[in-house]
């Protein structure tokens, strides 16, 4: 067995990038040479259809000790039995909901078998849609990758750091930095800590990117410069290797004979990515009222309609407040988007308590929601100065379709959630 080359990243966003862990493995001026170098197999990897346009094309070539074609048939993969099971199709009362951290697993647990299924829209066969996951390991996916076909998967850890090894090169996260691993990239996850838990947002849909800035001019929120994508990374393993794969909502398994994560060079931009969350450019207002959370949009997923995304990820980073005359946490709102949240670390502005970093809630379509009691009391009562948000970042995966929680997600709600919002005064005409 051996690894080759390399670590290190190279800056932007969407680029068309050439790495290669070999000198001369990868092919000058022919994308499909009649024989590439060293004999390796060249791989056209699609993210878009071959006929998007320019600006949407997204495919890299890879040049691989082995073509991915040569494997055996695959079977229903008996382990994970929280990871995708399908949403509830019943009637759904139109609750908040919230959920407390996942917890640790206490057997051996990796990555793959670590992840439940909380939320989903769309369907992977319509490519639309979004399902939110979180997972909880403490043990290295050995001798096994995972690769998903229904769409590409943003990595949120909260707990412990995460080393992706995937086909295009390593990335090394931390909490408070995120990656992407594209549909169809195979990776395994190890565990530098030891133990990890996080959230995954899978998006079926139209592919993240980043949102337009309009009025904000040329720079801000998240710069394309920050995203990094790693140089190419290969193992030469002879040895089995089981191969996981989610397909249309279900997991599969086959065996290899070999490590497929044997890319010895790639050029292209469809890619895996990390971004470092300290590095958003958050912005705000300086006079009074409290923007739209659009403002704090990393990435966002397209829908057909303009403007209505079918996946925002979202963030609530450290920032000064400085609005006057403001109620400055998010006011109360019913929306015709739904909001899954998380909590990477810290407290959240909107609850005092009940939403620890791991947890979860769900905001459906209009469903009235905003500051807890306290919060309210809080903000209302405060002499305003300028204040500055520490030491806290939550995200949010904003959809413009309703979420479905899962059966496990249903079964494991937090009860009375509704609770913070009991209690507010009447206001009192004259
Ligand atoms: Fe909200």
């Amino acid at each position: 067995m051996s690894a080759h080359s390399s670590t290190g990243y190279i800056p932007g966003f969407g680029n068309h990038i050439s790495t290669e862990a070999v000198a001369g493995a990868l092919p000058i001026g022919r994308n499909s040479p009649q024989r590439p170098p060293f004999g390796l197999y060249a791989e056209q990897l699609s993210g878009t259809a071959f006929t998007a346009s320019r600006t949407e094309n997204r495919r890299s070539w890879l040049y691989r000790l082995r073509p991915s074609a040569d494997h055996r048939p695959f079977k229903s993969y008996a382990g994970s039995p929280l990871f995708s099971p399908a949403t509830s199709v019943g009637p759904l009362a139109p609750n908040r909901l919230r959920w407390d951290p996942q917890p640790l697993p206490e057997a051996p647990t990796d990555f793959v078998d670590g992840i439940a299924t909380m939320l989903g829209n769309g369907a992977p066969e319509q490519l639309e849609g979004v399902a939110f996951h979180v997972y909880a390991a403490n043990r290295d996916m050995i001798d096994r990758v995972f690769v998903n076909a229904d769409g590409e998967l943003l990595v949120i850890p909260e707990k412990g750091g995460l080393t992706l090894l995937t086909e295009l090169g390593r990335i090394d996260i931390a909490p408070g930095q995120i990656a992407l691993v594209p549909r169809g990239v195979r990776f395994r996850v190890l565990l530098p800590d030891g133990e990890a838990r996080g959230y995954l947002a899978e998006n079926y849909g139209a592919l993240f990117r980043l949102p337009d800035l309009g009025p904000i001019g040329s720079n801000g929120l998240a710069n394309p410069r920050d995203f990094e994508t790693p140089v190419a990374w290969y193992e030469d393993r002879d040895t089995p290797t089981e191969v996981v794969q989610k397909y249309l909502g279900s997991l599969w398994t086959t065996t290899l004979d070999h490590s497929p994560l044997d890319v010895v060079a790639w050029h292209g931009n469809l890619a895996p990515f990390r971004y470092d969350l300290s590095r958003f450019n958050t912005i705000g207002t300086v006079s009074f009222d409290h923007p739209d959370p659009s403002i704090f949009t990393v990435l966002t997923s397209p829908s057909d309609v303009p403007g209505r995304a079918n996946a925002d990820f979202v963030i609530f980073p450290p920032r000064w407040m400085v609005a006057e005359e403001t109620f400055r946490p998010p006011w109360f709102h019913r929306n015709v988007m739904s909001e899954a949240m998380g909590l990477i670390h810290g407290a959240y502005d909107a609850k005092a308590d009940g939403f620890a970093p791991g947890a979860i809630s769900l905001h459906n379509l209009m469903t009235g929601h905003g500051p807890d009691v306290a919060s309210w009391e809080g903000a209302t009562s405060a002499d305003l100065q300028p204040h500055r948000i520490e030491g806290t970042m939550a995200f949010m995966v904003e959809s413009c379709w309703p979420y479905r929680p899962t059966a496990h997600a249903l079964q494991t709600e937090q009860l009375d959630y509704d609770a913070v919002w009991a209690g507010f005064p009447k206001a009192r005409i004259a």
